[in-house]
């Protein structure tokens, strides 16, 4: 069985092609760097190539014999979305589309696509359940869902099954941290935070403590990246004994705030993350978390870490990766 991973240079693709070789699977990585590292792709075999390339798709997944695909490749920063909305139905949606339609012609029948919890956007309750309304927010979070729904229709239209995974708050780093997130590139919080515990940058900004939430600061649902590497393993086995298509939230269904957050980094690193209150950022929301049981019950899924276990994994990677890239 080969799994062609697109995006598996990225962080959450990089250690979920990981996870998806340890299940016994051989793997392409096919990545364009953009943002991705070569060295965390490892060993694996890799196509430096646009998911937009046909060329390049077709020629990977008949040289490499491709049963099954885990779809990450996208542009992600929420911020970027709404000044340059072009650049993110181009690249997500359209070679989304360009991807799929690849696989409908070589006979790739199976996709786990890595969505997102922004779908949801500012939700009516919480725990959020796969059956709530999408309302998004952000140009980021459309293409996501548009990229849902277009799998939604090759699957009622050809013999094309998917799981859409919609990630709560990916965090943490590889349990060996030896593959984490590029703090470069992130503007969510648990990076923030071990910039400001390892003195990278001035005072952690928390964003309001006047939320409605028990200490007043935003509530997450925090799911470290391993665990939701093992989500992806779960979805392909569900495909390939014949599963049908699904939607599913990942998250632990367990809120933490940003003041426990940063209770939990000063404890692991002995010492103080320098962090002062500011406004609310706009667009935030006050608590978000989700409703797992779908994915529990489904896939016998279950997240094994805690919250320390994501600080002491992104607190041990980014003291050893200050640049922020794979060493
Ligand atoms: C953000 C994105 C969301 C994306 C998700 C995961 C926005 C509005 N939402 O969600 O679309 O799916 O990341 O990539 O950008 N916080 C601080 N200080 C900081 C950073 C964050 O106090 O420097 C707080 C936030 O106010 C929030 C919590 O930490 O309460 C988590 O923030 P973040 O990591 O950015 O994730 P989300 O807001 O959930």
């Amino acid at each position: 069985m080969t799994t062609l991973i697109t995006g598996g240079a990225g962080y959450i693709g990089s250690i979920t092609a990981r996870a998806i070789r340890a299940s016994g699977r051989a793997v392409v990585v096919l990545d364009t760097l953009e943002n991705g590292h070569r060295k965390a792709v490892g060993d694996a075999p890799f196509v430096q190539a646009d998911v937009a390339d046909a060329d390049a798709v077709r020629r990977t997944v008949e040289e490499h014999g491709v049963d099954e695909v885990v779809h990450f490749a996208a542009y992600k920063a929420v911020g970027e979305s709404m000044e340059n909305p072009g650049k993110y139905f181009a690249n997500n949606v359209t070679g989304s589309q360009k991807l799929f339609e690849v696989l409908h012609t070589c006979g790739v029948e199976r996709v786990v696509f890595s969505s997102t919890a922004a779908v949801y956007g500012t939700p009516s309750r919480v725990p959020v359940r796969e059956t709530d309304a999408a309302n998004c927010e952000s140009v980021y979070a459309e293409t996501k869902l548009m990229i849902e729904k277009t799998l939604g229709w090759y699957s009622r239209t050809t013999g094309m099954r998917s799981v859409c995974l919609r990630y709560f708050n990916a965090a943490g780093a590889s349990d060996d941290a030896t593959l984490g997130e590029d703090w470069r590139f992130s503007q969510n919080l648990v990076p923030h935070v071990m910039k400001a515990v390892l003195g990278r940058s001035p005072a952690l900004k928390v964003f309001g403590n006047d939320w409605p939430t028990p200490d007043g600061t935003g509530v997450r649902d925090y799911i470290h990246v391993e665990d939701l590497a093992t989500a992806h393993v779960a979805a392909l086995d569900h495909l390939s004994s014949g599963g049908a298509s699904v939607t599913c939230n990942v998250g632990t269904g367990q809120g933490t705030s940003v003041l426990e957050v940063i209770a939990a980094t000063e404890r692991i690193a002995g010492r103080k993350v320098p962090h002062e209150i500011v406004g609310r950022r706009a667009g935030d929301v006050s608590e978000v978390f989700a409703d797992a049981s779908l994915i529990r019950g489904l896939f016998g899924w279950e997240p094994r870490r805690h919250l320390d276990d994501i600080i002491s994994s992104a607190y041990a990677w980014h003291s050893a990766n200050p640049d922020g890239h794979p060493s």
